[in-house]
């Protein structure tokens, strides 16, 4: 990495320092980000119930704004499910425009077919065309995985879907995560006057918890409130105070014996996925550019009558107050008296560990 590189973060957290304001505010980096990090990584896609139907096509765009990715789902007449691109490999025009059953996808351009899998079966007008149809012509297949009512995809994976998400898994394995069911009045898109990493940093440590989230404080223990770094990511496990409903994991069950306010998952670089006793809430941040990023935030329930409750109460205040810190860190950025900062060795962890991964997949040469 050279000098003037911006994420020159140092492996030991206790010499580290804080990346360099240019990280965020150069349009390069955030061009470099899309290119390197969100294209070989893994992001939330859509929701399992979208393509319920057998036989069913449904257009997705796959990190909005960033990658924005044109893909199609679509569960065929085995219940097969697949992410496809949705570019015709004729011209280039979408092929699947709207939600629907479907036996087969015909793009609307020329009339190119292609079966549920992807495969180029019949073109008009291309009967002479040499070695036609030929693998090149099928649809690209994306890499896709289902767990629970979320779905996952990744365009180039640097690394095994498990990997990535294997550890939450463990920690869901007890929960009854096939029944939780979304709820769209729970969910919605909103957008932060903030560059995305900004974001993510914020939920990577509950050291602010005391200071900016008065509420919260009193229904997580701080004292026992901790951050495990994973390979892909960090998970931060906060410990019910007082009576409020916990999540009680089984004999054998990694955390056995406590009362879990909410579990919160990073999953590099940019999913976060949130357990509560009442359910799944899912944060899908996309970077718009340097100073704009767009969340998408879904509720998955499988107890609604815990909604409301503890540690995963009143959401919506907390989000609210996680904003304006962002924001504050935002409208400093470029403040030509910032120094670059440190990092608490007992409470900014995953903090660090998500800057050394940035690191890592900006300046992989293979990217
Ligand atoms: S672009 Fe699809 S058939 Fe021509
Ligand atoms: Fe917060």
């Amino acid at each position: 990495m050279s000098h003037a590189d911006p994420l020159d973060v140092d492996e030991d957290l206790l010499k580290a320092r804080t990346p360099k304001p240019d990280f965020y505010l150069d349009p390069l980096w955030h061009r470099r980000v899309v290119e390197r990090v969100f294209a070989r990584t893994w992001h939330w896609l859509a929701d399992a119930e979208s393509v319920a139907p057998a036989a069913f096509a449904r257009p997705v765009t796959l990190a909005p704004g960033s990658l924005s990715e044109p893909l199609v789902l679509v569960r065929d007449e085995h219940d097969h499910l697949r992410a496809l691109s949705n570019v015709c490999t004729h011209r280039g025009a979408l092929v699947c425009e709207a939600p629907g059953h479907v036996k087969r996808l015909r793009c609307p351009y020329h009339g190119r077919r292609f079966d549920l899998g992807g495969h180029c079966t019949a073109m008009p007008e291309f009967e002479e065309v040499e070695g036609f149809p030929s693998p090149v012509d099928h649809l690209a297949r994306v890499a896709l995985a289902e767990r629970g009512p979320l779905l996952f995809a990744s365009l180039a994976p640097e690394h095994e879907f498990d990997a990535w998400f294997g550890v939450l898994a463990a920690r869901l394995a007890h929960l009854p995560i096939a029944r939780a069911r979304y709820d769209a009045s729970r969910s919605r898109d909103f957008e932060v006057e903030a560059h995305w990493a900004l974001y993510c940093e914020n939920y990577l440590e509950g050291f602010h918890i005391p200071f900016v989230h008065p509420a919260l404080a009193k229904a997580v223990d701080y004292a026992s409130y901790r951050t495990e770094l994973h390979p892909y990511g960090s998970l931060q496990i906060g410990e019910a105070l007082g009576e409020d409903p916990a999540i009680v994991p089984p004999e054998g069950a990694p955390d056995e014996g406590r009362r879990i306010a909410g579990y919160y998952a990073l999953l590099f670089p940019a999913t976060m996925l949130n357990v509560y006793p009442w359910g799944l809430s899912l944060n899908a941040v996309q970077p718009l550019s340097p100073t704009r990023t767009r969340v998408r935030f879904r509720s998955y329930v499988w107890d609604p009558e815990l909604l409301g409750q503890g540690a995963g109460g009143d959401l919506a205040r907390v989000e609210f107050e996680d904003e304006h810190v962002v924001r504050s860190v935002q409208t400093a950025l470029a403040a030509r008296l910032r120094p670059r900062g440190r990092y608490s060795p007992t409470r900014e962890t995953g903090v660090h560990h998500f800057h050394r991964l940035l690191a890592r997949f900006l300046t992989d040469a293979r990217a």
